[in-house]
Order: C-alpha cells, then structure tokens, then sequence
C-alpha cells in the first residue's frame, strides 16, 4: 500500500476520484492525510463521508511561507507521494526538497501550454483546436516539471471554458488515480526531465502512455 498525502484547495472532485479508486479496489494506496489551506473547501466534506483524515492548514495563520509548508511537512510525516489535486499554492524548494521527486500535480492542460490559471479557458480564447489534461512531477516552476501522462481532449466550436473543463476533467479522474497506481506499482523511472512508465504501451491517443486500470 502507497502511502500518500492529498492537498486540496476546492471542490476535491480528484481527490474523490482517487478515493473510488482506493475503494474499488483499482488503487493500491492509502490516504494517510488530506490537507486543505481551505477551510470551506468541498473536499473536505468527501474526506467526512468517507472517513479520511483531513487537516486544515490556512497560509494566513503564518508569517512565513516557511513555517507554512513546515506545519504541512509536519502533518504528512512519513507519506510516500504527496499528490497536489486542485492546490491552489506555489510549494517552495523547502518543501519540494522533503518529498524528492515525490509530488506530482494535476494540471488541465497540455503543458507547457496554458501553464498556471484558468487553463481551460485560454485555450478556448486562444482557439486550439486540441487540449487536454497533464500529470507532472512538482518542481519549482509553475505547471512545468517532467511529464508523467497526458490525456488529448479536442475542442468544438461551441465550447466554452465550462464546457471544455468539464471535457477535460473526465480525463484528470482517470490519469490522476492512474499515476498514483504506477507509483504505488514501482514502475515510475525518472531521468532528468523524462518519466518513464516501466511496461507501459506508449505511443496511444487519446492518453499517453495508455491507462491500465482507470
Ligand atoms: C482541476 O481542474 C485540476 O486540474 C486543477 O484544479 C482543478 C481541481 O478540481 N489543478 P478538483 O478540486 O479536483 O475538483
């Protein structure tokens, strides 16, 4: 069993894709810990219903970014990935440097296109023609560390952001749990900026590398 952190800042619906993931049997971790720098956020009522232990850490209640993240350091303990579902914070090197290439961060886009905010809709103001949704390793850059999987979503001439997010997001509930499952299995290789998926079939539309399970 994969040991993992989830933070959140929202709605959580990765986090419940995660959580059917782990029930259905599909997933082989266990949520130690939710955070949230949100108290209000939905997420933490899908951590009720489904008693999960959550805890809720507001960056406000720190002076530093520091003593921040120390305090989300603190509560993780010994997890062994911490999975950033809808975070809505910047983590420092500080931070980073306790999880070594063990945060990974879900992102509704093609990264490195529409990096950071809003993703869903500029694209659709942008007016390409293919988006989609990213899992990546957190470095210190925004939504641009090494690429895990990415699923390709096309977009229609009537979409707007909603309809185009709502798209994508059936994506992120698959290559999320999906990512965490190649963790959890052993079979995540990283070399510098490249993952590899030990075993995995490459080469496939709509999701490279293919999923398995979800
Ligand atoms: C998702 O679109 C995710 O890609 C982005 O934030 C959103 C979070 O949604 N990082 P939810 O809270 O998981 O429903």
């Amino acid at each position: 069993m994969l040991k993992i952190g989830v933070l959140v800042s929202g709605r959580g619906s990765n986090l419940q894709a995660l959580i059917e993931g782990i029930e259905q049997g599909k997933l082989q971790a266990k949520i130690e810990k939710v955070i949230s720098d949100n108290p209000y956020a939905y997420a933490l009522e899908r951590c009720k219903k489904h008693g999960i232990p959550y805890a809720v850490v507001k960056r406000k209640d720190f002076k530093k970014k520091e003593d921040f993240e120390k305090e989300l350091i603190d509560i993780l303990g010994k997890v062994e990935l911490v999975v950033l579902a809808g975070f809505m914070r910047i983590l420092s090197p500080f931070f980073l440097s306790h999880f070594p290439q063990r945060v990974i961060n879900i992102h509704p886009s093609l990264i490195p296109a529409f990096q950071g905010l809003e993703a869903q809709g500029r694209a659709v103001e942008f007016g390409v023609k293919f988006s989609g949704c990213t899992v990546h390793l957190v470095n210190e850059d925004v939504d641009a560390g090494p690429v895990i999987v990415q699923a390709v979503v096309p977009l229609f001439p009537s979409d707007n952001s909603n309809t185009l997010a709502e798209r994508i997001l059936k994506y992120e509930h698959r290559i999320l749990p999906q990512s965490v499952q190649w963790f959890a299995e052993g079979r995540v290789k990283i070399k510098d900026r490249h993952v590899l998926i030990e075993g995995a079939k490459y080469g496939t539309l709509p999701v490279n590398p293919e999923l398995e399970k979800f």
